[in-house]
C-alpha cells in the first residue's frame, strides 16, 4: 500500500485520511490486543495503535518488536485522541521498518551524566528536549536577521582567517596561513567598522573563535556573535539599539516557541518582563551592588567574573545596562568618555536570572592619533591594523556597535544551566568531539 508522507506536525489537517509517518522508534508499550508505538520524526510524536484483532499475526508482531531507535514507516488512518484534544493518533494497519539498530542503542530513558550524553551529542541531539532548544536557536537567528534586515541593516560577512586580535591577545587561536600566522576571528567587528564607512547600518553574523583556558558555564571556544556596527551612533543610540534588540528577540521567542518553552518548564513570565526601557547603571554603581552585596572587597579597577555579573543582574528583573567601565579593562578600540578619560564609552548587557553579560559594545575611538596610541599601550602590531587605522584617516566618523553571543542568549530564553546544550556541537577547552 502506497501512501503520501506526512510530517507529524501537520497530522491535524489530515484526520479520517491514510498516511505514511516516517521516523524513529521511541516509546512502545504493549497489552496482550495492543501495541502502542511512538514514532519521533523531529516535528512531533506520534502513538500509532497497532490492534490485534484487525492486523495479520505477521504485522502484529512486527510492531512489538521494533527495537528503539529503529526508523520506521507506519501506515493507517489519523484519528484525533478521544481524551486528549489536539493530540492525534495513528491508526495503524503497516510498518515498515526501514533501519534496524546495530546493538542496543546507548541513551537509556535513564539519567546519564553530562560528560555521556555530550560524548553521544550526534544522538542525544534526537532527545526532546535537545530538539526543542534547537528549535528556540533557529529562532533566534531568525529573528536576529529580521531584526536587523527589518531595519535597513546590510548583512556584510566578516572573515575567519585574519591577521588581528580585536580582543586581546590571551584568547587567540593560531594557524599557518602559506606560511604567515593567522588567527580565527574573535570578532567581525573591525570588519563592520569599515562596512559601516560603506552601507551605513552593517551587520555580521557568524560564528568567533576564543581559545578560553576557563572552564565556565558561559564559554565555548567557538560561538556565533550577532555584530552591528552603525555610522554617527553614539553610546546612546547603541544602548536603545541593544534594548530594542533584545526585547524584540524575546517577544520572537514567546510568541513562536510556546509548545518549546513548555517541553523545556522555562517560567515564561521571567522573559514577559523583558521590554525597554531597560535600567542602566554605570559600571561605578555596580561595583557599590558588589559592595552591598556580599562582596565587601569588591573595588573599582575590578573586571567582572561570573559571579560578580550574577549578583548584579540578581538585582534587576530584566536585563540591565552596566555602562562606562575603567578604560584599563578594556579593549584598545573604545572610545575615551571626554567628561572622564579614564573610563571607556562601553556598555555590557547583563541579562537576568544570573545569566550575565550577552551582550557587550560601545563607541570607538574615532581619533587616529589616540587610536593608534592605544593600539601601542595594548602591545599590538600597529602594522596588523594599518587598515584599521585607513578607516580614521579617510573622513573618520562617529560610530558604535556591539556583539551579542548566541548561545548565552539561547542559555537564557531557554533557561538552562550552561551554554554546552545550547549549539548543536560545543566547542570547549576539552572537547573537539563528536
Ligand atoms: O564582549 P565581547 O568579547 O565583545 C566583542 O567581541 C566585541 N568586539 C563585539 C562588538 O562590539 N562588535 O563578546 C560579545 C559577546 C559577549 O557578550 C557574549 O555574549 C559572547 O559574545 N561571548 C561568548 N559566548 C560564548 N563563549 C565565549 N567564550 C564568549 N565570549 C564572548
Ligand atoms: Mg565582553
Amino acid at each position: 500500500m502506497s501512501l503520501p508522507h506526512v510530517w507529524i506536525n501537520t497530522l491535524k489537517d489530515h484526520v479520517g485520511a491514510e498516511v505514511e509517518v516516517r521516523g524513529w522508534r521511541n516509546h512502545l508499550r504493549s497489552s496482550g490486543k495492543l501495541h502502542f508505538l511512538e514514532v519521533r520524526d523531529g516535528t512531533g510524536v506520534v502513538q500509532s495503535v497497532f490492534f490485534k484483532g484487525g492486523l495479520s499475526p505477521e504485522i502484529f508482531e512486527r510492531a512489538g518488536g521494533v527495537p528503539q531507535e529503529a526508523s520506521v514507516a507506519v501506515r493507517g488512518t489519523v484519528s484525533q485522541n478521544p481524551k486528549q484534544p489536539g493530540v492525534f493518533e495513528l491508526q495503524a494497519k503497516e510498518i515498515d521498518v526501514i533501519g534496524v539498530p546495530v546493538g542496543e542503542y546507548p541513551i537509556s530513558p535513564k539519567e546519564h551524566g553530562v560528560e555521556f550524553l555530550m560524548d553521544n551529542r550526534h544522538l542525544w541531539l534526537r532527545s526532546s528536549r535537545q530538539n526543542a532548544i534547537l528549535k528556540v536557536r533557529a529562532t533566534i537567528v531568525r529573528a536576529v536577521r529580521d531584526f536587523f534586515d527589518g531595519r535597513d541593516f546590510t548583512l556584510v560577512d566578516a572573515p575567519i582567517f585574519t591577521p588581528n586580535a580585536c580582543e586581546g591577545t590571551s584568547t587567540l587561536f593560531s594557524t599557518d596561513y602559506h606560511g604567515d600566522k593567522a588567527y580565527l576571528t574573535q570578532s567581525g567587528q573591525l570588519y563592520m567598522e569599515a562596512a559601516a564607512a560603506a552601507v551605513g547600518k552593517a551587520y555580521c553574523f557568524g560564528p568567533t573563535f576564543r581559545a578560553e583556558k576557563s572552564k565556565t558555564r558561559r564559554h565555548l571556544a567557538e560561538f556565533w556573535m550577532v555584530e552591528p556596527e552603525v555610522a554617527f551612533m553614539d553610546l546612546e543610540g547603541d544602548m536603545k539599539l541593544a534594548e530594542d534588540f533584545l526585547s524584540f528577540i524575546v517577544a520572537r521567542v514567546l510568541e513562536s516557541r510556546k509548545e518549546e518553552m513548555k517541553i523545556l518548564e522555562r517560567d515564561t513570565t521571567k522573559l514577559e518582563k523583558v521590554v525597554g526601557p531597560f535600567p542602566r547603571i554605570t559600571y561605578h554603581e555596580a561595583i557599590e551592588i558588589l559592595q552591598q552585596n556580599g562582596h565587601p572587597e569588591a573595588k573599582v579597577g575590578d573586571d567582572f567574573g561570573g559571579d560578580e555579573e550574577t549578583v548584579i543582574s540578581n538585582k534587576f528583573d530584566r536585563p540591565v545596562i552596566v555602562h562606562r567601565y575603567p578604560m584599563d579593562l578594556k579593549a584598545f578600540y573604545f572610545k575615551r568618555d571626554p567628561n572622564d578619560p579614564s573610563l571607556a564609552l562601553n556598555m555590557d548587557v547583563l541579562a537576568p536570572e544570573g545569566y550575565g553579560e550577552i551582550i557587550g559594545g560601545g563607541q570607538r575611538e574615532d581619533d587616529l592619533a589616540k587610536l593608534e596610541a592605544a593600539i601601542d599601550v595594548h602591545k599590538l602590531p600597529r602594522e596588523a591594523f594599518g587598515w584599521y587605522l585607513d578607516l580614521r584617516r579617510y573622513g573618520s566618523f562617529p560610530h558604535a556597535g556591539f556583539g551579542l553571543g548566541i548561545e548565552r542568549t539561547v542559555a537564557w530564553t531557554c533557561g538552562l544551566h550552561h551554554v554546552r546544550e545550547t549549539i548543536p556541537f560545543a566547542r570547549m577547552l576539552n572537547r573537539l568531539s563528536p
